[in-house]
């Protein structure tokens, strides 16, 4: 078992890996490297484009190249893959020719060297370590708990409220992740630290195009993102060091981590246990609040699909719905509706990846050491694969339906050995959200309100989710 973590850190200076990126690339041209076809010429707003309207960028150019093509982000070539069979390629069947690190590196002045930035045996014992915290009868306790929280968070709702809900499941959804995967009381923080508040600062970071995450000194993003990471920093060190102190352990994440040894008696440092927490409370609150967003928007603009909804959710009465009840399909409206809204804005829209040895994807040649990212957002909205692809309709997902998306084409929560490892939390955990607000509430999107989608580094609503409170119809 490998507990010691990778001993070099990619450089903090975008300009600086901007540098590396072009000396690699021109030594693969002087190695006689073939990259796919795509948008090659110049173009200084191309970066610009990607940020602000990625899927028009994307699908336009899958149009005119096919599934796998370049295109220059200033100066250096960088390769998209799209459609089911990219997908399968990246993520099953050669996934082992991809890695993470290098791909989310980016992310690493944030969460550091956690499951998302590391990879080989580092990385499957990292996992190995926290699997039995999102075993099934695991996830299944934590539904209580789950049930608590969103009664507290809606405990205040009256008909004719505002309230901006992307804030409101962001605060909720972390206190949820702080409680049931770390047993952090989020009431014990003496200084009031906001954690859900901290963190959109940190990663309203990776909002900024690639100019605004070069600006280095005071007020720029860089520095905001900084300061709030020392923040939550202080926050999980902080219980880190309590728990070591006391010895207390639990069921969560944070003992299997703290109490886990290799067959030499090492155990992780306190600084890999903190970049795991912080990777599990980032993947583990930001997906579940933008799909809750995503998903209440939908239905706000689908009545006929939320009176299906709204009637399901009757007959199971006014009690909470049992684990049973969420996970084993007793709502089958609310999962369709879920899985049809994680098809049209998967919040981990975009998955980075470096190429380890030269390859073929969707039988277009990939050199090797070269920056390849799949993109299930575009993905999901091909209009060779998906009917009507840019519509809302959960019916694509009825069990018959189901059996005829081709293996590869929906992958929000990616695939392969490194599926995402709180897929049946979060799930779960948007269920439960829905299921409460659906017993007594409808709520309606503000008038003349209008959708922007940010990236931060997942999809959201840009500037929250602004939404009247109304009695269930
Ligand atoms: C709707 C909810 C969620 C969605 C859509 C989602 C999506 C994803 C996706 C697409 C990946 C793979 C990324 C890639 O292939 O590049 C991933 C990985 C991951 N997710 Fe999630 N996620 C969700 C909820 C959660 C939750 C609740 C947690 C934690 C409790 C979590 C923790 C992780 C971790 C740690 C990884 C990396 C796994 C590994 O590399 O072994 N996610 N997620």
């Amino acid at each position: 078992m490998a507990l010691t973590g990778p001993a070099i850190r990619p450089s903090d200076n975008p300009l600086v890996r901007l540098q590396d990126d072009l000396e690699r690339q021109a030594r693969q041209r002087r190695t006689g490297a073939r990259f796919p076809p795509g948008d090659t010429s110049r173009a200084a707003l191309r970066p610009v484009d990607l940020n602000r309207r990625p899927l028009t960028l994307l699908l336009g150019a899958y149009e005119r190249y096919g599934p796998v093509f370049s295109l220059r982000m200033l100066k250096a070539d960088i390769l998209f893959a799209l459609g089911p069979q990219a997908n399968h390629e990246i993520l099953v069947s050669n996934a082992s020719n991809f890695l993470w690190r290098e791909g989310f590196r980016d992310l690493i002045p944030l969460l550091g060297d956690g499951l998302l930035t590391i990879d080989g045996a580092f990385h499957r014992t990292s996992r190995k370590i926290m699997l039995p915290a999102f075993h099934r009868e695991r996830i299944a306790g934590a539904l209580a708990l789950m049930d608590d929280e969103i009664e507290a968070a809606v405990a205040g709702w009256r008909p004719g409220d505002r309230l901006d809900l992307y804030d409101w499941t962001r605060h909720l959804a972390l206190r949820i992740a702080m409680r049931a995967l770390f047993g952090f009381d989020p009431d014990r923080s003496q200084d009031d630290l906001d954690a859900a508040a901290e963190f959109e600062h940190a990663l309203g970071f990776y909002g900024h195009s690639f100019f605004g995450q070069m600006l280095r000194g005071p007020l720029t993003p860089w520095r905001r993102m900084r300061t709030a990471r020392q923040r939550l920093d202080a926050l999980i060190f902080g219980e880190i060091a309590r728990r070591r102190r006391t010895g207390e352990r639990g069921e969560d994440l944070l003992s299997l981590l703290l109490d886990a040894e290799d067959e030499d008696g090492n155990s992780l440092s306190d600084a890999h246990v903190r970049d795991e927490v912080m990777t599990l409370m980032f993947a583990g609150h930001d997906t579940t609040t933008a799909t809750v967003c995503f998903l209440v928007y939908e239905l706000a603009r689908a009545p006929y699909e939320l009176a299906l909804l709204h009637a399901e959710r009757r007959m199971l009465g006014d009690g909470t719905p049992s684990f049973e009840q969420l996970a084993g399909g007793a709502l089958p409206r609310l999962d369709m509706a879920l899985d049809e809204t994680l098809r049209l804005w998967p919040p981990a829209w975009i998955g980075p990846r470096r190429s380890v040895e030269a390859t073929t994807v969707a039988g277009v040649h990939v050199p090797g050491d070269t920056f390849i990212n799949y993109v299930s957002w575009a993905s999901h909205r091909l209009p060779d694969v998906w009917e009507d692809p840019h519509a809302f309709v959960p019916e694509r997902f009825s069990e018959a339906n189901r059996k005829k998306i081709p293996k590869g084409a929906y992958v929000p929560f990616g695939g392969g050995s490194r599926t995402c490892i709180g897929m049946r939390f979060g799930q779960l955990e948007i269920k439960a959200i829905m299921a409460r607000i659906l017993r007594d509430f409808d709520l309606a999107l503000e008038p003349g309100w209008k959708l922007h989608v940010s990236q931060t580094p997942t999809l959201g609503p840009k500037g929250g989710l602004p939404v009247i409170v109304q009695a269930a119809a």
